[in-house]
């Protein structure tokens, strides 16, 4: 099955690439515009590079191959080229709220097309801040993705109070087209919701090492061979679900209990300082700041073969 239309990529780093991938996997024609000429033609020999490899290890999604995936796959040094006729237009900048701005002030300008989703990867603006001033604010939403975007699966969709419910709905039907998760958040908060959950989960780790109780190696053994194991898999209240009689049934056993540890959990911790130098320091006794490149590619090579594992569990139950 492959699809017809265009998407507009803004910016051709990192997350541009990963995004220029998926919307080709499944057949849309993607002009992935930059201000740098030097990134864009970099950005198609890296999509070329990295469709072959995902080919050659059998992790390329969708059904054409990967050569028939990178020639829908073009640059473009003309912002108008890359918006006119898109039916989504996915910004990937750097993370600037004055470049962003700036960025979707002149897009605002070239796009005729009552239909398009203006959708921008921000991880930390809400969505009402970029938008305010465009003309087509009601067509704009936050499409946060999650690094690395053709692994982990998520995308958190925020609404700015003047985005139309309409654009919400087809932009999630596009992250579902392209195989991606979305989540629709209700309204715009700090954080979205993923961010929240992760401060939450640093604020605890962070008062547990600071407090002695446990060593960054242990701590964030926890959480790896622990809670995230389960993770991978189920959420915390279907965890909670299943670790008893159903939810109704672990309140009745656990709710006192979890809010009694809850009220010992004491201030949120600033993350700085001489605590820092502390954890920093253990940090890297477990991976020195010179070998970070060595461990990401192990992380991604991991979450590769956990995304393959998903996959096979999810084929295998059909
Ligand atoms: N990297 C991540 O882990 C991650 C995860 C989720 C979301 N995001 C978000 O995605 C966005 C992009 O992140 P990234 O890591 O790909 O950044 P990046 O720095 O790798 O790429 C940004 C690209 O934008 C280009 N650019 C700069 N000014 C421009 C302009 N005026 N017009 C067009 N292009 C311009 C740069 O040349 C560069 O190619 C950010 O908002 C970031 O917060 C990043
Ligand atoms: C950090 O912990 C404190 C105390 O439990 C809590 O009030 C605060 O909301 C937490 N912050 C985050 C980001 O979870
Ligand atoms: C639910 O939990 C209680 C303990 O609070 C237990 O006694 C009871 O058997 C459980 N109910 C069911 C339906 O399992
Ligand atoms: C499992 O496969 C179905 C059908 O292909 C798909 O709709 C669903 O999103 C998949 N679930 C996950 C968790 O990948």
């Amino acid at each position: 099955m492959s699809v017809e239309g265009k998407i507009g990529i803004i910016g051709s780093g990192l997350i541009g690439r990963s995004w220029s991938m998926l919307f080709a996997s499944v057949g849309y024609k993607v002009f992935i515009y930059d201000i740098e000429p030097k990134q864009i033609s970099g950005a198609l020999e890296d999509i070329s590079k990295q469709l072959k490899s995902l080919e050659s290890s059998g992790m390329l999604r969708g059904t054409l191959n990967a050569h028939q995936q990178c020639a829908l796959i073009q640059g473009t040094s003309d912002l108008e080229e890359c918006v006119k006729g898109a039916r989504h237009i996915q910004e990937c900048v750097p993370e600037n709220l004055e470049l962003k701005k700036k960025v979707w002030a002149e897009a605002d300008k070239l796009i005729v097309d009552s239909d398009c989703v203006l959708a921008s990867s921000t991880s930390t603006f809400l969505p009402s801040l970029i938008s305010a001033d465009l003309q087509h604010k009601a067509q704009f939403v936050v499409a946060h993705p999650v690094n690395p975007p053709y692994y982990v699966p998520l995308v958190e969709l925020v609404p700015a109070p003047w985005t139309e419910k309409q654009v919400m709905l087809r932009t999630r039907d596009i992250m579902e087209q392209i195989g991606q998760q979305p989540v629709s958040l209700t309204r715009e908060i700090e954080g979205f919701a993923l961010n929240r959950i992760q401060y939450a989960i640093l604020n605890e780790t962070w008062r547990l090492v600071q407090d002695k109780v446990l060593d960054v190696r242990d701590i964030d053994r926890v959480m790896s061979e622990g809670l995230g194991m389960r993770y991978a898999f189920l959420g915390p209240l279907e965890t909670a679900h299943l670790n008893a009689e159903g939810m109704l049934n672990y309140s009745e056993r656990y709710s006192k209990t979890m809010y009694a540890v809850s009220q010992t959990m004491g201030e949120t911790p600033l993350m700085a300082g001489e605590q820092a130098k502390v954890v920093h320091d253990q940090l890297c006794d477990m991976t020195p700041v010179d070998k970070l490149p060595e461990r990401r590619a192990w992380r991604d090579k991991c979450l590769t073969a956990l995304a393959k594992l998903k996959k096979e569990i999810n084929d295998s139950e059909k």
